[in-house]
């Protein structure tokens, strides 16, 4: 089975047949909502959203512990999570899907390991590679099946938000080596690596990053909401793809 967590714009699965849906707990409290069961083309998937289904969790206070640990109960194939981002390099722009391959982290404060408590041994997780390889090429392998042109790699940059970032914070990512920045991939991405999961990350590009081009002087968030709308009909074309390459 496939899971897919879903971001700012993908709040639910279009294409999903759903058979159920299901409350869990975890040791860590309680996802960000309900996990959603059904089928995809007769292949077995569960979808979550990470904002919940009203999309009422900011990026700083989602569970991402109880989120992973729920999916990861569930023994899923691969786990692969939809997040939007601001575009930093020059071909990131609106529209734009990536598949990352690498992050920098600079979120604070949030619960970045199962690790911790008195009766839990130091655990330090390599983390060379955050995302796994295969799912990315399987994304970028259905990708290229349904014709979609994505952007094979780049480096997420993880902002602790809930604000967007001033001019100077991005021009400062941008010398760090950041290609995008969005508010999500961490410590989802360091989690999934601690429980061992396939993960990795399809990003929708929904605006410049502050301070460029069209977000020059401020981030019009209205046209990055069409912006996901429309992209998000490709990128659920990727995942349906994706699904049917899982189960080949
Ligand atoms: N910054 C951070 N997160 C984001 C952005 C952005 O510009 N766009 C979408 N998610």
């Amino acid at each position: 089975m496939l899971a897919i967590i879903g971001g700012t714009g993908m709040t639910q699965l279009a294409c999903l047949e759903i058979s159920h849906r299901q409350l869990m707990r975890t040791p860590y409290g309680e996802p960000s909502g309900p996990l959603t069961f059904g089928k995809i083309n007769d292949n077995e998937v569960v979808f979550l959203a990470r904002h919940g289904y009203g999309h009422t969790i900011p990026p700083h206070t989602v569970n991402y512990r109880a989120n992973l640990w729920a999916l990861q109960s569930l023994d899923p194939t691969r786990v692969i999570s939809v997040a939007s981002v601001g575009g930093i390099r020059a071909d990131f722009t609106p529209g734009m899907i990536a598949i990352p391959d690498q992050i920098i982290d600079y979120t604070h404060g949030r619960k970045y390991t199962y690790y911790e408590g008195i009766d839990s041994p130091v655990t330090h997780t390599d983390f060379t590679e955050p995302y796994c390889q295969i799912t990315r090429k399987c994304l970028l392998e259905a990708a290229k099946q349904v014709g979609e042109n994505v952007i094979n790699g780049g480096v997420y940059g993880a902002t602790q938000g809930p604000r967007l970032e001033t001019a100077a914070e991005i021009n400062r990512l941008e010398r760090d080596g950041t290609d995008m920045v969005g508010m999500t991939g961490m410590p989802e991405a360091a989690l999934a690596k601690e429980l061992g999961l396939c993960y990795a990350a399809v990003a929708v590009v929904a605006n410049y990053a502050a301070g460029r081009e069209t977000s020059a002087h401020a981030i019009h968030l209205e046209d990055a909401h069409a912006v996901l709308e429309k992209a998000m009909v490709r990128v659920r074309n990727i995942l349906e793809r994706v699904v049917q390459l899982n189960g080949d």
